[in-house]
């Protein structure tokens, strides 16, 4: 992994009520102390639970973040958050072009290209997702797709210290299937090889993993060529599942 310091970020997605992430926070606030500090871990609640995970996280080194801004700072948007709002929280990233953004709310590259960069402008890390669909594997356009979205999604300003990509291919996300190791590696391969036409800092950007990371296979893919940590859903949602997944990166 070079000098990238691997990153487990869990996404909780729109699940849990006051009580059930305040428990999940604090159930993974009293194991932080034993996190070897190499390894740092991220949780992204539903906007709605931010305040009171940040406050049951407390001082541990456990990160907070958003999974989805708007572009704009402010204003006349119903039902949307900014990063501005994320960051006044305590968030320190922010999830931007996840597949069920770009599938479920019409997200193209620009939007979340522009997403990225209002999580620039309020301090925050734009955690960028990229991933092909299970048609477009299958017509052998993975790495066409993921070059073409990351073109797209990443802004010119993006660097090591304000950029993670995460690699999630549709069909692997909730669905048990992963790639195969040789697969991941292919993908991480190539976006390595494409952050460094662009940005300077390419070679110390991170680069996740996502889709149907468990405890059973985290550490199989995390020890994948260019793979720089794991983007969890449903395990993130059980702390021991999502304490295992974290263990095994550092392991
Ligand atoms: P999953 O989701 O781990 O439940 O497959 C990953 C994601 O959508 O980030």
């Amino acid at each position: 992994m070079a000098d990238r310091r691997p990153m487990v970020a869990g996404n909780w997605k729109m699940n849990g009520r006051g009580k059930d992430g305040v428990a999940l926070a604090a159930a993974l606030a009293t194991r932080a102390g034993g996190m070897p500090r190499a390894v740092e871990l991220l949780v992204c609640p539903p906007a709605t639970l931010i305040a009171m995970v940040g406050k049951a996280l407390g001082a541990t080194a456990i990160a907070l973040g958003g999974q989805d801004c708007h572009v704009r700072p402010s204003g006349a948007f119903t039902g949307d958050v900014s990063a501005e709002m994320l960051a006044d929280l305590g968030c320190r990233y922010v999830l931007t072009g996840h597949s069920e953004r770009r599938a479920g709310h019409g997200e193209d590259d620009t939007t979340v290209r522009a997403k990225a960069e209002a999580a620039h402008r309020a301090g925050l890390t734009a955690i960028v997702c990229v991933g092909e669909t299970q048609a477009e594997r299958d017509s052998g356009r993975t790495l066409d797709v993921i070059r073409r979205q990351l073109a797209g999604s990443l802004p010119e300003g993006a660097t090591a210290g304000n950029v993670v990509v995460a690699y999630e291919p549709v069909w692997a996300i909730g669905t048990g299937r992963t790639p195969t190791p040789g697969d991941v590696a292919g993908v991480h391969d190539a976006i390595r090889a494409a952050l460094g036409t662009r940005f300077a800092t390419a070679e110390a950007m991170r680069i996740l993993y996502g889709g149907s990371v468990k405890a059973g296979n985290a550490a199989e893919l995390m020890a994948v060529s260019n793979v720089d940590g794991a983007l969890v859903g449903g395990a993130s949602l059980d702390p021991d599942e999502f304490w295992a997944i974290a263990m095994s990166v550092s392991a």
